[in-house]
């Protein structure tokens, strides 16, 4: 892997360059652990971070370096009153930067329904989607300003499910770039819980750009806290860091 230097953390972090880099890095381990398992059940998030790592992905599965015919995906969160083919939903990003571009098997692939009649009913299904795939094999996960894995916001029970949650007024003005005007983004959406991304075999957490490096240092070397989602990740066992230099700014680290 392309790294640029290990951290004196103890844990597994990897420094690269710049974004690209990190998205090859993700988009390697991920290549690894299909060839390891085909049946492989990943956990994927949207957003800006995972973009470049999805493109790699399509890439690779172009040039027939991987296949995704066995793999099955549950995405982390999706807003709560969005159709499926809104352009502003998880489901529409998704489909736009992975799932419509691979070999993925529509019967494969898991979201939560945001327009579910009975939202507390589809966040059990969700839940016990999860369990009964045999569980996350590897989780990819961004991390928000405010140091939320998927929209578990601060204050979320490190133990916690999938449910309903209220959107804080931070993520709310970060992520209403994404819709037409700012009134239309949700107030609430569905997540999967804490508890249920700590029970993931393996987890790769991205990050990238200066703006993220103060949540980067907290969550990786701070207090274990709500006020921190992120901070569970230190007591995960199986978990890779990847950053490009500008997100680890504020960790120490020794040259490679
Ligand atoms: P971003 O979002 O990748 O668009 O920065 C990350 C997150 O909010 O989890």
């Amino acid at each position: 892997m392309p790294a640029r230097g290990w951290s004196a953390l103890g844990r597994n972090i990897i420094i690269v360059d710049d974004y690209l880099t990190m998205s090859q890095a993700a988009a390697q381990a991920v290549i690894q652990q299909i060839k390891k398992d085909k049946n492989t059940v990943l956990g994927l998030p949207t957003g800006k971070t995972p973009i470049g790592l999805y493109k790699a992905l399509v890439r690779a599965v172009k040039q027939e370096a991987v296949s995704f015919k066995g793999v099955r995906a549950f995405i982390l969160d999706e807003y709560v009153g969005l159709a499926k083919n809104d352009k502003a939903s998880y489901h529409f990003f998704m489909q736009d930067k992975l799932f419509g571009k691979v070999d993925i098997k529509k019967e494969n692939i898991f979201m939560p329904d945001g327009q579910a009649e009975d939202l507390t009913g589809e966040c059990l299904r969700y839940e016990s989607l999860i369990k009964k795939s045999g569980g996350i094999d590897l989780l990819v996960l961004g991390i928000g300003l405010n140091g939320h894995l998927a929209f578990n916001e601060p204050g979320s029970d490190f133990d916690s499910k999938t449910r309903v949650v209220k959107l804080k007024a931070e993520t709310r003005r970060v992520n209403a770039v994404n819709f037409t005007k700012p009134e239309q983004m949700p107030s609430s959406a569905i997540t999967i819980g804490l508890g249920t991304i700590m029970k993931a075999e393996k987890i790769i957490l991205m990050a990238s750009g200066e703006k993220k490096a103060k949540i980067i240092k907290r969550a990786l070397t701070g207090k274990i806290t709500g006020a921190v989602p992120a901070s569970i990740l230190q007591k995960h066992k199986n978990l890779t860091v990847i950053l490009d230099k500008d997100a680890a700014k504020h960790l120490v680290t020794h040259s490679a």
